[in-house]
Formats: C-alpha cells, sequence, structure tokens
C-alpha cells in the first residue's frame, strides 16, 4: 500500500493519507500483501424496515464479500486483519442477531483467515438498552461488550504482548511481596516458582475495559468550533492503540477502510506507523482533518486526568444475592416478559422506537427511562 496522492486523497500528512472514497476503490489500487495491520469498526445498521433478522445477516455477510477478499489480498503474509463488532439486538424481539458470529466463521471458513484471538471490549460507560427489554420488562441485561475479531492469515502473525502489559493488581502485588510456594492447583494446573517473579506489570486478559465517554477531546472541540456534527459511531483511540502497538511496528503500513473520522490514522500518526483510511462521506472527513491540526492527545488516563488510575471496576455477580429473600424469590414471568408487567401497560411501548445497536444511538426516552432506575 502506498500513500502516495490519488484524485480521491482528502488529507495528507507526514505519514498517511485520507481518502475520501469507497474503500473497495482504495484497495484495488492497493499492492497485493502491503498492509501490515488492518483496524476497523465496520458500519453495522440494523434497518427497521424489516422486522425478521436472517435476512439482514445474509445481505451483510453478502456485502462484506468483496471486503474480505480484499482485506486477504493486500495484508502481508505476517500481518493482521482486527475488526470490532457491536451485537444487535433482532428487532422487535429480545433475542440478538449472530451477525457478528456469521461474519467470523465466514472469514476463516470460507477466505481463509485465522482467529488469532478474540477479543471482548468492554464499554463500562455503555447505558442500558435496549429499555423495553432491560429496564421495562427486566428480562435481559445490558450489552456492555463488542467482540473484536482478531484475525491473520497464518496461525503467525507478527505480535508481541510485552507492548499491552498492565500494572499488577494490588493482590499480585501482595503476593510477590509475601513470596509464593508453587503448588498444584485443584484444576491440575501447575503453578510454578516462575508466577512469583516480579516481571514488572501483567500480561493483560482479552477483555479490554475502555469507556466511550469522549466528550472534551480536541476532535470535540475542532468540530465544535467549526460547526460540525461529530461522527456518531466512533471508537476509542485506545482501542486502534492497543492492537496497533501490539502487532506493528514503527514504519509499518495501517490500514482503516471504514474511516469515520479517522481515530485510527490520528493514533497510528502518533506511533510512528504509515496509514491510509477510507471514508465515502466527505462531513465525516471535514472533522477528521482537525485531528491531524493539533497537537497530539495522550493515550494515557492517568496523564489526562489526575483523579483516573485507569482502572474500571466490575461487582462480583453474587454481591446482591441474598440467597432468597423477597426480591430474589420473586416468580419469573411465566410469558418470559412477551406482555409488560401490568402498572405499565398503556405507557408507550420502547420497542417502538429503539432496536438495533444502543451504543450508536444518540441518548433519547429509552436512556432516561435508563437512567432512572
Ligand atoms: C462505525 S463507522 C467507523 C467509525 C470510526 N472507527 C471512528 O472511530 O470514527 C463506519 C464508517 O464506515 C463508512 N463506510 C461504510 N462503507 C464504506 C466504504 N465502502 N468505504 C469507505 N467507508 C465506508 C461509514 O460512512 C462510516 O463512517
Amino acid at each position: 500500500m502506498t500513500n502516495e496522492p490519488t484524485p480521491t486523497v482528502y488529507l495528507r500528512t507526514p505519514l498517511g493519507c485520507i481518502h475520501h472514497a469507497d474503500s473497495l476503490d482504495v484497495m484495488k489500487e492497493t499492492g497485493k500483501e502491503s498492509v501490515d495491520l488492518i483496524v476497523t469498526s465496520p458500519p453495522f445498521a440494523l434497518t427497521r424496515k424489516k422486522d425478521y433478522g436472517n435476512e439482514q445477516e445474509d445481505a451483510y455477510l453478502e456485502w462484506f464479500a468483496d471486503f474480505a477478499q480484499q482485506f486477504h489480498r493486500i495484508l502481508k503474509e505476517d500481518g493482521s486483519l482486527v475488526i470490532d463488532l457491536g451485537g444487535a439486538w433482532r428487532p422487535g424481539l429480545p433475542v440478538r442477531s449472530l451477525y457478528h458470529f456469521k461474519l467470523l466463521i465466514l472469514l476463516c471458513e470460507k477466505y481463509g483467515f485465522h482467529l488469532a484471538q478474540e477479543f471482548y471490549w468492554w464499554n463500562p460507560s455503555k447505558l442500558p438498552s435496549p429499555a423495553e427489554w432491560v429496564n421495562i420488562r427486566r428480562i435481559r441485561v445490558k450489552d456492555a461488550v463488542n467482540t473484536i475479531w482478531w484475525l491473520s492469515r497464518t496461525p503467525w502473525p507478527r505480535a508481541s504482548n510485552r507492548r499491552v502489559l498492565q500494572p499488577y493488581s494490588d493482590s499480585m502485588k501482595t503476593l510477590l511481596a509475601n513470596g509464593y510456594k508453587a503448588k498444584l492447583r485443584p484444576s491440575g494446573h501447575d503453578i510454578s516458582e516462575k508466577f512469583a517473579i516480579d516481571n514488572g506489570a501483567s500480561i493483560p486478559p482479552n477483555l479490554i475495559a475502555i469507556p466511550n465517554t469522549e466528550s472534551n477531546s480536541s476532535y470535540m472541540r475542532y468540530c465544535k468550533e467549526n460547526g460540525l456534527t461529530a461522527h456518531p459511531a466512533r471508537f476509542p483511540a485506545a482501542l486502534p492503540e492497543y492492537f496497533i502497538r501490539m502487532l506493528t511496528d514503527p514504519g509499518d503500513m495501517v490500514f482503516d477502510p471504514f474511516g469515520g473520522s479517522c481515530v485510527t490514522g490520528e493514533v497510528a500518526e502518533r506511533l510512528d506507523r504509515k496509514w491510509v483510511c477510507a471514508e465515502l462521506i466527505e462531513s465525516y472527513l471535514q472533522g477528521a482533518k482537525g485531528r491531524f491540526e493539533t497537537a497530539a492527545e495522550p493515550s494515557n488516563p492517568r496523564a489526562s486526568k489526575k483523579d483516573d488510575d485507569g482502572y474500571y471496576r466490575i461487582a462480583h455477580p453474587s454481591l446482591l444475592w441474598n440467597g432468597g429473600d423477597e426480591r430474589d424469590s420473586a416468580p419469573l414471568p411465566k410469558d418470559g416478559g412477551r406482555h409488560r408487567p401490568e402498572h405499565l401497560r398503556g405507557e408507550k411501548d420502547e420497542m417502538k422506537r429503539e432496536d438495533g445497536d444502543g451504543d450508536r444511538q444518540a441518548p433519547g426516552p429509552a436512556t432516561r427511562v435508563a437512567m432512572s432506575i
């Protein structure tokens, strides 16, 4: 891949360029095996026109086929493809679309990718949605993770977890301070003395916690000052950054075919990687420009906010369980929540106005319900 100017180049920076174009066209002009990492968040909007799921899923997979072929062609043999996909509810029903799982299977079984590892991005600030199932009928829980498929052309993509280490937890620090006795765990896991060696940091799990709450970034300020609407479905910079650090070296080529506001380009530029983004809609690129007009912002939350220690807590699932008091043991709704509870009948049905991916919608009445309980 080259970031040389073509008629579709919208913006050029020292290390990269944004194409205002269909990324399929950009990829057709791109050399075979020229990209080290494709990291992206493709669009997925469940339309409200149809009230059945499979056809939409099939249409999505069909739409994705050309991209899959091009991704495989332009990726270097030791490169990686990282796809962030939010889940979706099937319209009008408290059941989930399978599209992201189907896409994963298609990419592996039809297009020859390997699943290097699946990741889950937990957004601790995610609001409960859809309100009708979660807040009103209380038959589902909050959907707060996106799947991230890390795929590769061979089972051996270049990678190092040393680039994404985390600080030791307090319990690990205590263990290191007090020493650890090697023993066989009840699971049969043989924990050797090596676990007591202080390596300075710990290897992270495949669960990544990042709140998607950007409100005062230089990008947001640039959009506001220039009367531009911010892209409605951005991922946080820390997300592409994690994979760019782990899967590429400085000077490598990073490509985002669904560039949006070009978060990927901003991060790649800051990390000294070459990059290319493509985006169809020009108004998103007007805001993206702002990312390259101001100094890069720190990606470490502790560097930007003094009161942020970078940790997000999640409760043990039994913390409020009292073993069968009145609240715990109220009988389950016999109809599985098909009908609203008696005292809520007659109120506006939230499913008539919301379905699909709650994360990509502006807060509305559903959000207010969510916040009021
Ligand atoms: C989920 S958004 C990506 C947002 C981006 N990660 C960010 O943080 O700003 C998906 C984007 O893909 C763009 N898109 C859809 N099809 C495209 C195509 N064929 N070529 C280029 N961009 C496309 C959409 O316009 C949308 O802005």
